[in-house]
C-alpha cells in the first residue's frame, strides 16, 4: 500500500470501529498490521477508499478476518458484501480453505447473509466460520 492508502486504511478503521463506538486508543502503529502473513486490505470505489479489513493467515489453511469496516456514509449499499467477496478471493489465492471471524454482536447478521455460520454464540464476540469453495480441478 502507498502512504496515502495506509492513511485511508487507518482513518476508516479509527472512525468506524472506534469513534463511532465511543472508543478511544486506536493504534495506527500496531505491529499486527505489518506482520508476515497479515494482509491489510482496502476496498476502493473508483479509486476512493470506502472500506477496510485485514486477513491474517493462520495454520491449517485457515485465516482470520479482522476489523471489517465500511465508511459510515457508504454502509448498507452492498460495499461490505463486495469487500468480503474480494477478501475471499484473495484468501483462496493463498490456499485458505476456512475463514474465521470474531464478530461484533450487531454484525453477526451481516456475516450470516454472506454464508457464514456461527460456531460459538456466547461471549461478547460470537465466532463465525466460512468454508471457501475449492477451485475446480480442470
Ligand atoms: C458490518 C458492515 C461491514 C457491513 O457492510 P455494509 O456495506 O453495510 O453491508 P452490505 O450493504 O454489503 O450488506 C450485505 C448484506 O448483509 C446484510 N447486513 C449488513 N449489515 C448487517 C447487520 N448489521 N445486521 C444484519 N444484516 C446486515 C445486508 O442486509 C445485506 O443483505 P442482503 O444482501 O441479503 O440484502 C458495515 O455495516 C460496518 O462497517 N459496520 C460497522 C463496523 C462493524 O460492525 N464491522 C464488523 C466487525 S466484526
Amino acid at each position: 500500500m502507498t502512504e496515502q492508502q495506509w492513511n485511508a486504511y487507518h482513518d476508516i478503521r479509527r472512525a468506524v470501529l472506534f469513534e463511532a463506538r465511543g472508543l478511544i486508543g486506536y493504534d495506527a502503529n500496531h505491529p499486527d498490521d505489518r506482520r508476515d502473513g497479515h494482509f491489510p486490505l482496502l476496498l476502493l470505489l473508483e479509486n476512493t477508499p470506502v472500506g477496510a479489513a485485514r486477513l491474517d493467515l493462520m495454520s491449517d489453511q485457515t485465516a482470520c478476518v479482522r476489523t471489517v469496516a465500511i465508511k459510515a456514509e457508504c454502509q448498507g449499499k452492498g460495499h461490505g458484501r463486495m469487500l468480503m467477496a474480494g477478501l475471499e478471493k484473495f484468501a483462496s489465492q493463498h490456499e485458505v480453505k476456512r475463514l474465521l471471524v470474531n464478530a461484533a454482536r450487531d454484525a453477526v447478521g451481516f456475516y450470516e447473509a454472506l454464508g457464514w455460520t456461527v460456531i460459538e454464540a456466547g461471549g461478547e464476540n460470537p465466532v463465525l466460520t466460512k468454508e471457501l469453495r475449492t477451485r475446480p480441478q480442470w
